[in-house]
């Protein structure tokens, strides 16, 4: 499975959006924190600021619902057009029927899991979820250190799809560098989550160093 970059753009340059869109141009998708001062403690965007977004990459757009009441909330990111809606296990009333209504209007869907959440949360209905995201800090703030007991976690999910054969993408966020990117490959992530790594260097060249750790390697 080949390694798929989504920085984040909760730390870039607000006054400079459309610039920090351009400078990630290389990446494979843009990952939208959307947080709403109640499921975490912090406030970013909503539905306008994603359109915006939208209209201005031709990136696939990642959305992060990091709100309360997803199972209202999210259809309206996949009715504009996000390709990934992702959702929290943590904070949905009914996680397979807001797959079931995401997928009919188009989108996929992703389940993001905190950290103290085990994978057996959803095990029995992984097949209902294009990806799970597997949180590696508390969501609600960029910049946090990698907590390294979700790995145990990674491997689990890895195993679970694959004996239940599904093509299952397995996201990673929070605190992704060049020395955690290993370790979460390694585990059994595809997808990868960086913000302040990518925004806090030159973007292009930091989504191409982990390009770079992504091609060699990284099974045991
Ligand atoms: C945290 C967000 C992450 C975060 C990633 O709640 O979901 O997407 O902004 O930022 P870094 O890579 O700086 O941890
Ligand atoms: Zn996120």
């Amino acid at each position: 499975m080949s390694l798929k970059i989504y920085p984040s753009v909760l730390n870039c340059d607000q006054m400079h959006f459309a610039k920090a869109l351009q400078d990630i141009k290389s990446a494979d998708g843009v990952h939208l924190d959307i947080m709403d001062n109640h499921f975490v403690p912090n406030l970013t965007w909503g539905l306008p600021t994603a359109t915006a977004v939208l209209n201005s990459t031709r990136l696939p757009v990642d959305a992060h619902l990091m709100i309360e009441n997803p199972d209202r909330w999210s259809l309206e990111y996949a009715k504009a057009g996000c390709a990934i809606v992702c959702f929290h296990l943590e904070a949905s009333r009914a996680p397979i029927r807001t797959a079931d209504v995401l997928h009919s209007l188009g989108a996929k869907v992703g389940i993001a899991l905190n950290p103290a959440t085990p994978a057996s949360a959803i095990k029995d209905i992984l097949g209902r979820f294009d990806q799970v995201t597997v949180m590696s800090v508390e969501p609600g703030f960029g910049g946090q250190k990698f907590i390294p007991e979700v790995l145990p976690k990674i491997r689990q999910l890895r195993a679970y799809a694959e004996d239940a054969r599904l093509p299952l993408d397995i996201e990673v966020d929070g605190g992704i560098n060049d020395d955690t990117l290993p370790l979460v490959l390694q585990a059994g992530a595809n997808v990868v989550v960086a913000g302040s790594y990518v925004f806090k260097r030159n973007p292009e060249q930091a989504i191409a160093t982990l390009r770079t750790i992504g091609a060699t390697d990284h099974t045991h």
